[in-house]
């Protein structure tokens, strides 16, 4: 079977004030009026033989994360289960992946093919994106590690990045020949002059075992913490669900690593399908705003509002009417109990309005 590994512990602190500790990024509904975790969902239930969807996310999303899944599951009439794996606190994309195929391992053998799935970009063309992962199974199956790779079109600092080498065999895939996880500057020009570098779209397609024997001859330490981990590992499940809760003392000893950092950047088994589907991560309000329908001054808006003489503006206002006059290249975010004014050219520093909201306290 194919199990879909959906992310969405993360925090997504750059789309502050909309996206917060208590209603992180991808529970955010997009202009569409539906939020990044429910397209994400759509798009792991869209696979071939797919019985069962995993989520791994922190505890406090539990219930907001299986409101999300049911509504899916009832709209797409699929009969899917839903497995909750839940994190007493983030530890990286490295440890949680591991876990979840620790999981898959126990109940669907060791050759069960696990697509991780972030919960935080944006991907229209279902069914491109569905030939694409056919292909990674392919991959996945001889015991390679696949990425899908965007090809990489600016200088983006924050991206892993993938130097393609030889086509394997007859599909699309191809080897890696080096995996840079967030390049210096420098580095990511270099990288985009070269013309043969992806973006690392952050999915991928492995077998449990492939994954597990990679962490192990990679980052053994952590491989070992893990493992202690998950003998104490709580599980409950009825027919419907399958909730897991991870133990916070013996995570609590699992280095803080993504999996990036941890395993692509090390592994000879990488193999790259450079990606037919369109792709966009929804990383700022930049990204965001690029949603939206733009006027004729290049302003985005969402909600009520007055523009005068303004340009290039985004604002997104929840309940209140905004109204802004004579002002350029502004981000205005409004919810009723905190507003946002920022520069275009800093919305990647939203994450430190966070940072210092919290050494407030
Ligand atoms: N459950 C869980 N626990 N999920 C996590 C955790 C965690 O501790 N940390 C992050 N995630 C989830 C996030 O919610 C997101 O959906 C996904 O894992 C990726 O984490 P990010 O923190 O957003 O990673 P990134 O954007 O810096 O980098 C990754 O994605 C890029 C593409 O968007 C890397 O894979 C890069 O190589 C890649 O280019
Ligand atoms: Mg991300």
């Amino acid at each position: 079977p194919l199990i879909p590994i959906v992310l969405s512990g993360g925090a997504g602190t750059r789309l502050w004030p909309v996206s917060r500790e208590g209603h992180p990024k991808p529970f955010m509904k997009l202009p569409d009026g539906q939020s990044l975790l429910a397209k994400t969902y759509l798009r792991a239930m869209g696979g071939d033989h797919v019985a069962d969807v995993l989520t791994i996310t922190n505890r406090d999303y539990y219930f907001s994360s299986k409101d999300e899944f049911n509504r899916v599951v009832e709209q797409s009439s699929c009969n899917v289960k839903g497995s909750f794996l839940l994190e007493p606190f983030g530890r990286n994309t490295a440890p949680a992946i591991a876990l979840g195929a620790l999981w898959a391992r126990e109940l669907h053998g060791p050759g069960a093919t696990l697509l991780v799935l972030p919960s935080d970009h944006l991907i229209q063309d279902a069914r491109a994106f569905h030939a694409n992962v056919r292909e990674a199974v392919v991959a996945a199956g001889e015991g390679q590690l696949v990425t899908f790779g965007i090809p990489a079109a600016s200088p983006e600092t924050g991206f892993g990045y993938i130097e393609g080498g030889e086509t394997l065999g007859t599909g699309l895939a191809r080897g890696i020949r080096r995996f840079t996880e967030k390049p210096s500057l420098a580095k990511a020009q270099e990288f985009v002059a070269s013309g043969n570098y992806f973006w690392n779209s952050g999915m991928f397609c492995f077998t449990a075992d492939t994954l597990l024997e990679e962490l192990a001859a990679h980052a053994p330490q952590m491989h070992q913490a893990l493992m202690a981990c998950w003998e104490n590992t709580w599980q409950a499940s009825d027919d419907k669900w399958r909730v897991l809760e991870i133990d916070a003392q013996t995570f609590g000893d699992v280095p803080d690593l993504s999996i990036d950092y941890a395993v692509m950047e090390h592994s000879s088994r990488g193999v790259v399908v450079p990606a037919a589907f369109d792709w966009s991560d929804i990383g700022s309000w930049n990204a965001l705003g690029a949603l939206l329908p733009e006027d004729e001054q290049g302003n985005r808006t969402q909600g009520d509002t007055v523009l005068i003489k303004a340009s290039n503006n985004l604002i997104q206002s929840e309940d209140r009417l905004v109204a802004v006059l004579g002002v350029d290249h502004l981000v205005i975010v409004d919810t009723p109990d905190a507003l946002l004014v920022a520069h275009k050219d800093h919305v990647q520093d939203v994450r430190q309005v966070v940072t210092e909201l919290r050494t407030m306290g």
